[in-house]
């Protein structure tokens, strides 16, 4: 299903009617990540359910809202809960959010994920920055670009040399520092899931370069770059893929990952905020 520049604004056109303040970054939470949201400041709280055609996520892990206000005195947008190809949306619905937040003027989204670690050295809990991606959904044919491209948001032959911003990279790195966190930088690789991967699939995945694996994230950070969105993106370290085929993957440890990794994101992205 195809997603069009009206039903964008109308969306957008709602959304501004309720908040009290433009929103200068996005946020996307992954699964497991929904309480960073809690810590917004004078928030405004819309509910997925009450805009129209706002695909709802059916995850367990995300909550499915949309919370306005500030975080370290700059105002903000965070969706508190995210759609995934694998629910069976189309990826322009998938991608409908990024826009409709590209709509209301936010000139920075901050993309975070539940992920498998595919790197030997890192460990459920850990937080990985996203220095580039690997899109094997759009190499199969599911970019959100395909279709009629909406000239009025960005160029049909987008540019995806720089996906994920230096500078706020950097920025993120300093913050880790200061708080000494720890913060490992790899490639992210996005798969539509849900099923998790074959031990074949990871070594595949390992060989390509990736260092963490997921199901989401890329369809959001190429329609933002699409637009001239800047990204920052991190992967919370969930869980060890099972590269060796002898421990099994689950949606609970997954969840249970996000509780360890919450505080860390938190205090990394107030840095960010603080610093920008
Ligand atoms: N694979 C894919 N997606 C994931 C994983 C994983 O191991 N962990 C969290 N999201």
């Amino acid at each position: 299903m195809q997603v069009s520049l009206g039903q964008i604004d109308h969306l957008a056109e709602i959304i501004r009617s309720r908040v009290r303040q433009k929103p200068r970054i996005g946020i996307i939470l992954g699964t497991g990540l929904g309480g960073l949201a809690d810590t917004v400041q004078a928030a405004t709280i819309i509910p997925y359910q009450e805009l129209p055609d706002w695909p709802v996520s059916t995850v367990v892990g995300h909550t499915g809202r949309l919370v306005s206000g500030e975080l370290e005195g700059q105002p903000l947008l965070v969706m508190q809960g995210r759609l995934h190809f694998y629910e069976g949306y189309s990826m322009a619905q998938v991608t409908m959010p990024v826009r409709v937040m590209g709509r209301l003027g936010i000139e920075i989204l901050i993309v975070t994920n539940a992920a498998g670690a595919i790197n030997p050295d890192y460990l459920p809990g850990d937080v990985m920055l996203i220095s580039d991606h690997l899109n094997l959904t759009g190499m199969a044919g599911l970019n959100p670009l395909i279709g009629p491209n909406l000239d009025e948001l960005g160029p049909r032959f987008p540019d995806m040399s720089q996906a994920y911003d230096r500078e706020l990279s950097a920025l993120a790195r300093r913050a880790a520092a200061e708080n000494s966190i720890q913060l490992h930088t790899g490639i992210y690789v996005g798969l539509s899931g849900p099923s998790f991967e074959t031990p074949a699939d990871l070594r595949f995945l390992r060989l390509a370069g990736a260092d963490a694996v997921g199901m989401s994230t890329v369809p959001e950070v190429t329609v933002a770059r699409h637009s001239g969105t800047r990204v920052l993106g991190f992967s919370g370290i969930s869980n060890k893929a099972n590269l060796d085929g002898n421990t099994a993957t689950s949606h609970e440890e997954v969840l249970e990952a996000g509780r360890v990794l919450t505080p860390k994101l938190e205090t990394i992205l107030r840095g960010v905020l603080r610093h920008l």
